[in-house]
C-alpha cells in the first residue's frame, strides 16, 4: 500500500495515520513529525525548519523533498508507506512522482480528509500530545481518562507550539493557497478518495480502512 493522507491542519491526518499503519503494517512518514524530531535534537535541519513552522508557513520545498526521497529508499518502505503531510505543494507532488518513477513504483491512493474550515481551529487548539508515546488527544473531542496524563503510557500531555489560534489560522490560509490545488492534481490522476472527517474518529477510521482494503 502506497498512500498519501491529504487534508487541512487539524483534519485528523495524524489520528487516522496511527490506525492505518496498524492495520496495513506500513511505515508512517510524517514530515511534520520529522521536523519536530529535528527541532528537539537541535539539528541544522531543525533550526531551519523551526523558523517557518513557528510562523505557520511551509518549510521550503527543497528541504522537504530531499528528506522524503531519502526516507522512501529505506528498507522498511519496500512493501509500502503512508505519507502524512507530504506533498503539500504542486512542486512537491511532482518531485514525488519523479522519485517514484525512478524507484519503479506508483501510488495506490490519495485519501483526502475533509472538515469544515470553521471546525479546524478548535480541533488544533484543543489538541494535546503525549510526550512519551506521541498519542494524540483532544481536550473536548478525545480526552484522556487520566486528565493531563496519557491513557496509554501515563506520559505527560503537551500542546504543540504551533497550535495557537493565530498560527493555526495562518496554517489554514497557507493550506488553502498552497496545498488545496493537490486535490485536483490527484483527481486528474484518478487517485483521489474523499472521506468526511466530520464524524466520530472511529467512523472515519472505518471508512478509510474499508476504502484502502477495497483497492489493495
Ligand atoms: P504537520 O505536523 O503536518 O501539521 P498539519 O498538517 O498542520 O496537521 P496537523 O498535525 O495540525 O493536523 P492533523 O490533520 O494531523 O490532525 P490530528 O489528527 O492531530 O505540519 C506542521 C508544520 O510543519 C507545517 O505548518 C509546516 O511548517 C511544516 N511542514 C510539514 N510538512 C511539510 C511539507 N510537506 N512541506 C512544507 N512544510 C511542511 O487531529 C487534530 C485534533 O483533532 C486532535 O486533537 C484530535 O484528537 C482531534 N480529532 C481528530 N479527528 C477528529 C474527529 N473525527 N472528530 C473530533 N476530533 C478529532
Ligand atoms: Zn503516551
Amino acid at each position: 500500500m502506497r498512500t498519501i493522507l491529504l487534508g487541512p491542519p487539524g483534519a485528523g491526518k495524524g489520528t487516522q495515520a496511527s490506525v492505518i499503519v496498524n492495520e496495513f503494517h506500513v511505515p508512517h512518514i510524517s514530515t511534520g513529525d520529522i521536523f519536530r524530531y529535528n527541532i528537539k535534537q537541535g539539528t541544522d535541519l531543525g533550526k531551519k525548519a523551526k523558523i517557518y513552522m513557528d510562523q505557520g508557513l511551509l518549510v521550503p520545498d527543497e528541504l522537504v523533498v530531499a528528506i522524503v526521497e531519502d526516507r522512501l529508499k529505506q528498507e522498511d518502505c519496500k512493501n509500502g508507506f503512508l505519507l502524512d503531510g507530504f506533498p503539500r505543494t504542486v512542486p512537491q507532488a511532482e518531485a514525488l512522482d519523479n522519485a517514484l518513477v525512478k524507484m519503479d513504483i506508483s501510488l495506490d491512493r490519495v485519501i483526502n480528509i475533509e472538515v469544515d474550515k470553521d471546525k479546524l481551529v478548535r480541533r488544533a487548539v484543543g489538541r494535546r500530545i503525549c510526550k512519551e508515546c506521541g498519542a494524540t488527544y483532544h481536550l473536548e473531542f478525545n480526552p484522556s481518562s487520566k486528565g493531563e496524563l496519557c491513557d496509554q503510557c501515563g506520559g505527560k500531555l503537551y500542546q504543540r507550539e504551533d497550535d495557537t489560534e493565530e498560527t493555526v489560522s495562518k496554517r489554514i490560509e497557507v493550506y488553502l493557497k498552497e496545498t488545496q490545488p493537490l486535490i485536483q492534481y490527484y483527481q486528474e490522476r484518478d487517485l483521489l478518495m474523499v472521506i468526511n472527517g466530520d464524524q466520530d474518529i472511529a467512523i472515519v477510521s472505518k471508512e478509510i480502512v474499508d476504502a484502502l482494503g477495497r483497492r489493495s
